[in-house]
């Protein structure tokens, strides 16, 4: 098994830090928290690790990767072109849950941008993955720190169910304050596309920088190499309903064991079920949501009911999860 490397998530050990940065030199894989998810970090420069990511992800290399920076200035390093829009939206948003997608430079391997001619960069608002960030030099290629097609990971114990053994080192910095992955937006487009809803809310982006296009459709992104439908999902199978009392009711009542995320419970239908009382706010909800499916199918749930969360902006980082995670 993978050694665990626990660290004060505020006040990281400078041993531990160093560890990680050197394992990342050298070309080896580490999982990092950051504020969104759990990252498996490779050095972004060094082809032979990044392919070492897809491998131990079981990740198509057509999917390219998100790639993580300490400053501005390492993120522009990795850009042929750097339009206005990107300075305007790392001013306000990094350090953050905010991904731009622009033109790559030409040293960036094909093995992170999937041959393409865009790199997608963030600087991570977690003080454990800059200082690694800092103490390594290089940049990180990072995707979500879980197998292929599973759920992302929240908690170093994830990522050691699901990728222990695979990778060389986990740091463990404690549950992901975020929840959810990154907003992801490509800046090459006019207007900018969102690619990925996230933690910054689409209002938030056009006050910085105005108009962006989006799928009409919530819960739905428009296609993004690697943006497959099924993504994100659970071993049990998920449904999103506004009747989800009656659901649960009825699914318990077939004999299935059922995880309800409800957002109120003060009743529990007969059977074999377990009420998860989710928070009614759409950031405290993101921050819960990736654990109580892992918990899910950690006791082994056959079923997932979840209350449908409000149609609104705030909501829609949620909604598109939800909905890829009830993609069969
Ligand atoms: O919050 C996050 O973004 C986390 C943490 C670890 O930073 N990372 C993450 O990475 O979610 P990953 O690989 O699971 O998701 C990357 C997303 C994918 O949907 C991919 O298709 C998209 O970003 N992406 C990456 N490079 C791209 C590019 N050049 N053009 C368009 N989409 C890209
Ligand atoms: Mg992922």
């Amino acid at each position: 098994m993978t050694e665990v490397s626990r660290v004060d998530p505020e006040h990281p050990d400078p041993a531990v830090v160093r560890a990680a940065a050197e394992v990342l030199r050298r070309g080896g894989l580490v999982a990092i928290p950051t504020e969104t998810v759990y990252g498996l970090a490779a050095d972004a420069l060094d082809a032979r690790a990044v392919t070492r990511i897809f491998a131990a992800k079981g990740r198509p290399s057509h999917n390219p990767l998100i790639v993580h920076v300490a400053d501005v200035d390492a993120a522009r390093a990795l850009a042929s072109r750097w339009p206005a829009s990107a300075d305007a939206l790392a001013a306000r948003f990094w350090p953050g849950p905010l991904t731009v997608v622009v033109p790559r430079a030409p040293h960036v391997p094909d093995a992170v941008t999937a041959g393409g001619p865009t790199v997608a960069i963030r600087i991570p608002a977690h003080p454990v993955a800059l200082a690694i960030l800092r103490e390594a030099r290089i940049p990180l290629a990072a995707p979500s720190a879980n197998p292929s097609n599973a759920i992302s990971p929240t908690t170093a114990r994830h990522v050691v169910d699901g990728l222990g053994g695979r990778v060389d080192m986990i740091v463990d910095g404690g549950p992901c304050t975020g929840g959810l992955e990154s907003t992801v937006v490509h800046l090459g487009t006019a207007p900018p596309t969102l690619l990925r809803p996230g933690l910054v809310t689409l209002a938030a982006l056009e006050d910085a920088i105005g108009p962006i296009r989006r799928s009409a459709a919530t819960g739905e992104v428009l296609a993004s190499p690697g943006m497959l439908a099924k993504h994100y999902a659970p071993r049990a199978v998920l449904e999103v309903t506004r009747d989800d009392r009656a659901r649960v009711e009825a699914l318990a009542a077939a004999g299935e064991r059922v995880a309800w995320l409800a957002f109120e419970a003060s009743s529990i239908p007969p059977g074999d079920v377990r009420a998860i009382v989710m928070p009614g706010d759409a950031s405290a909800y993101a921050a819960r949501l990736y654990a109580a499916l892992h918990d899910a199918d950690a006791q082994g749930a056959t079923r997932i009911v979840v209350a449908e969360p409000p149609d609104d902006d705030a909501w829609l980082a949620v909604r598109d999860r939800l909905a890829r995670a009830s993609t069969r």
